[in-house]
């Protein structure tokens, strides 16, 4: 195993001192950089681009040549377990995912396989490997699956939703159906993403994009007891080195400290969340990550700059932050702007970190 040239972004995880903050950007590999349109086109369609190692090496790849990220994650998607499980995954131009056999009663969620990662899932597993040997130590690899909730929002569903009619309808009608769902969900993220972990994962992110629309008590039962479950199921440590987890629940700015109680290493932070008021409630727990909002790219290079001054100083002194968009980098920002961004980060917060090296 090569050493790690740049572990700003790991150290930062574990809330141990670095020389200034690490960035990454949610969606960093997208359709705002035409590379990556071109190389869809020559894979023919986003899974088959999933699908293929070394054209997810390339997207994954990409991003890091223009800008000075601190990680690179993983090019696939969340969907990869419902569509091994067998339910029928196609993303329609411009549409959205779609599931050809969506989870409608219980003979559906009795049926449903636990996918074996190095099996069903290898292709993935593959993409971690070609990945990994590609960055030659440069940065770490984040890996990252959905949340078990937000995967069966989009297997109740059949794909993406406004108003989650069907789901709650389950979750209120027949908890117990919605209860095994989530259970085989949360089996299949720990194996997939100890997989990912053992095929060179330095660190893993559960997205938890759809946590938020859940009632308060109902996050705890629907949502956070199956990320605890697959906190307590992960590889801590592999290779002599602390693999460090994040939650992100977008929306979840309320329940930060039932997150941090469930032994994660990190939350993810949307932009509602005031970074000082995150970090007196959980940081002496957790590492912190975000958060501005993504539209923020759509500013000019001074106002990028200012939002990055104040994100720096709302967090403080210290190490145990890392920077991101509050979610996914939209697909028609300019390329210039997450220069200016990833810049502003590296060089802003050295101060904040002056003490500690
Ligand atoms: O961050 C990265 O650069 C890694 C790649 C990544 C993708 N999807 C690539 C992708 C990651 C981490 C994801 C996670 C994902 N996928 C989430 C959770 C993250 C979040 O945003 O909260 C969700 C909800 C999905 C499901 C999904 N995949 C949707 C709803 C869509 C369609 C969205 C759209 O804008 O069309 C996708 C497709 C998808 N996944 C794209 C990319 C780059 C766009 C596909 C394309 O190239 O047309």
């Amino acid at each position: 195993m090569s050493a790690l040239k740049n572990d700003r972004y790991l150290r930062a995880l574990l809330r141990q001192p670095v020389d200034m903050t690490p960035i990454w950007m949610m969606r960093q590999a997208g359709r705002y950089l035409s590379e990556y349109k071109a190389t869809r086109a020559e894979a023919g369609d986003f899974m088959s681009l999933c699908r293929n190692q070394e054209l997810a090496c390339e997207v994954t790849l990409q991003p890091l040549r223009r800008y000075a990220l601190d990680a690179a994650i993983l090019f696939s998607d969340i969907l990869t377990i419902p569509d091994a499980m067998g339910l029928g995954l196609s993303f329609g131009a411009g549409e959205g995912p779609k599931f050809a056999k969506p989870i409608e009663n219980q003979r559906d969620v009795t049926n449903l396989p636990i996918p074996d990662p190095e099996q069903e899932l290898q292709y993935v597993m593959n993409a971690v490997r070609t990945i990994y040997n590609a960055l030659d130590g440069s940065v770490p690899l984040i890996g990252f699956s959905g949340s078990p909730w937000t995967l069966a929002t989009y297997m109740v569903e059949g794909g993406s939703s406004k108003a989650f009619t069907k789901i709650k309808k389950m979750l209120y009608a027949e908890p117990h159906l919605l209860h095994q769902l989530l259970d085989k969900l949360a089996d299949s993220v720990v194996l997939y993403l100890n997989a990912q972990i053992k095929a060179g994962a330095q660190a893993v992110m559960v997205f938890d994009t759809w946590g938020g629309v859940l009632a308060h008590r109902d996050y705890r039962d629907f949502s956070l007891q199956y990320m605890h479950k697959i906190v307590d199921g992960l590889i801590r440590d592999y290779r002599g080195r602390r693999v460090p987890v994040t939650l992100f629940t977008k929306g979840g700015g309320l329940w930060l400290e039932a997150m941090a109680a469930t032994g994660c290493d990190a939350l993810g932070l949307d932009w509602t969340v005031d970074l000082a008021q995150a970090r007196a409630r959980v940081g002496h727990k957790v590492a912190l990550q975000g958060n501005i909002d993504p539209s923020v790219l759509y500013a000019d290079q001074a106002r990028i700059e200012q939002e990055v001054q104040q994100t720096l100083q709302d967090f403080g002194a210290g190490s145990g932050h890392v920077f991101n968009l509050g979610h996914g980098i939209h697909q028609d920002v300019s390329p210039d702007s997450p220069k200016y961004l990833v810049d502003a980060v590296h060089r802003f917060s050295q101060h904040y970190h002056a003490t500690e090296k």
